[in-house]
């Protein structure tokens, strides 16, 4: 398999996770609505999701690049690694890239101890029904909102999900800048607004992502 076409498929499932995020963003922008609202809203939205056949299809798709996304990027390190140019007298790696893209490896890493942390959180106890039981709401959907709630009112899991927003933020910076060059786009004015646009889209996902679990304690 070619480098090439490893680059395209972290490029490709970058690209449908970044779409995923809007998704899931929006719909935990309702965490901030006021509690009754947000609960009635909450659940209700979280059920319509979960029972829609048509969701469970792009969920499958969105697991798949999830595990896809994270393959191909191990299997791309590897290879830098081996290749890493230690025997050139002259580096300009650390002027010719970002920080970002320096250490992509260990952003890579934070950001999927954050998946298996939420995974465990929300995944696996609604959609599994594993660990403690989730009730339901008086509208008889599952208490999604409560699972949330509970969770952010512990101080812990406020910070570990706030502050994992910061390499999340960085990794969508760059990893959107590199996916469109690794799928060929290489219009000059093109890439300068590419990057304009990444750069807003990484800080509106981090920071709301990052302040939805401090407005959901101090509620
Ligand atoms: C304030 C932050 C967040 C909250 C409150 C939150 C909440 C949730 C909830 C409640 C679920 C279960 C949905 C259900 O089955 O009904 C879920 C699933 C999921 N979340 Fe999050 N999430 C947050 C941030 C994130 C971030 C930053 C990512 C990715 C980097 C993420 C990735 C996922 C994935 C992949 C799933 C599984 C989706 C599915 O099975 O359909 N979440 N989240």
């Amino acid at each position: 398999m070619n480098l090439f076409f490893r680059k395209s498929m972290i490029a490709a499932t970058g690209l449908f996770l970044c779409l995923f995020l809007i998704v899931h963003l929006s719909a935990n922008c309702i965490l901030l609505l006021p509690e009754e609202m947000a609960k009635e809203m909450y659940n209700s939205y979280s059920t319509l999701l979960r029972e829609n056949p048509l969701i469970k299809i792009v969920a499958y798709a969105l697991y798949l690049s999830i595990i896809l996304h994270v393959i191909y990027a191990l299997l791309v390190t590897l290879r830098n690694r081996k290749a890493k140019p230690d025997k050139y007298a002259v580096n300009h790696t650390k002027e010719n890239s970002s920080w970002a893209s320096q250490n992509m490896g260990l952003i890579g890493v934070l950001i999927l101890l954050f998946i298996v942390v939420h995974l465990a959180n929300f995944w696996a106890r609604i959609k599994l029904g594993m660990g403690e039981g989730v009730g339901v709401d008086s509208y008889g959907n599952k208490d999604v909102y409560k699972v949330t709630s509970s969770l952010f009112h512990n101080i812990y899991y406020v910070i570990f999900y706030s502050l994992l927003m910061i390499p999340l933020g960085f990794h969508l910076h760059h990893g959107l800048k590199s996916a469109f060059k690794t799928l060929g786009f290489y219009h000059k004015t093109g890439l300068k607004f590419i990057s304009k646009a990444a750069l807003i889209y990484a800080l509106i996902v981090s920071i709301l992502f990052g302040i939805i679990p401090f407005i959901v304690y101090f509620k």
